[in-house]
């Protein structure tokens, strides 16, 4: 990989195979500007975060966590669960962000989209995520809001994402968050 090209880390708040929101992080990775390359992580395999054992994290968090600190930037693709952000995915974020002090997010651009089966897109979690963002201490994007409803009529069977609007907001999205990371890391 050139190594000038901004190193983004994306993951999904859903472990579902046919996940909308996978294929959203998918679609992505065709969208990327010319400077920047998307690595996907699958949160799949992060146990249930628990305090006694944040000093001798399991493998898998210790890789995400490594994953975070050596990426300019993040994107995060998640659908909405109960009009909030799902376990798995608030999850993954509780125990990178542990144990205190160590916190990899620290200081990073991030870009966030959902996409959901209902009319509102998953926005409310987005502005769940947003809240976070404040102690973590990271730098979100603000617009375009990528928001994705009614996605069962926006991918097609194998999740390759059809829409066209859907498309040009999320490529506008990948070409903010390489300018904001530009702006940032310089
Ligand atoms: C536990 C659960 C809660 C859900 N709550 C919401 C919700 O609050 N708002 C919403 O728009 N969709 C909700 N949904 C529907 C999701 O939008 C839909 O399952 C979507 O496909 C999940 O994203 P994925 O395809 O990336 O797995 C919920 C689904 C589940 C399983």
């Amino acid at each position: 990989m050139d190594k000038n090209k901004l190193k983004i880390l994306g993951f999904a708040g859903s472990l579902r195979l046919g996940s909308y929101n996978k294929a959203l992080l998918r679609a992505a990775v065709d969208l990327v500007p010319d400077d920047m390359h998307l690595e996907i992580f699958d949160l799949e395999g992060i146990p249930p975060f628990n305090q006694d054992t944040e000093q001798n994290m399991p493998d898998k968090v210790k890789e995400f966590k490594t994953k975070i600190r050596e990426a300019d930037g993040i994107l995060i693709a998640s659908p909405e669960y109960n009009y909030s952000v799902p376990g798995v995915l608030k999850n993954a974020i509780d125990w990178a962000s542990r144990p205190y002090g160590d916190n990899p997010f620290d200081g990073k651009p991030i870009a966030i989209m959902s996409a959901s089966v209902g009319m509102l897109g998953g926005a409310r979690a987005q502005y769940h995520l947003r809240q976070m963002f404040v102690f973590l201490n990271m730098y979100p994007i603000n617009r375009p809001e990528v928001i994705v409803p009614f996605a069962q009529d926006k991918f097609d069977a194998n999740g390759k994402l059809l829409d066209y609007n859907t498309k040009k907001f999320l490529g506008q999205l990948l070409e903010n968050l390489a300018n904001w990371t530009r702006k940032l890391v310089a």
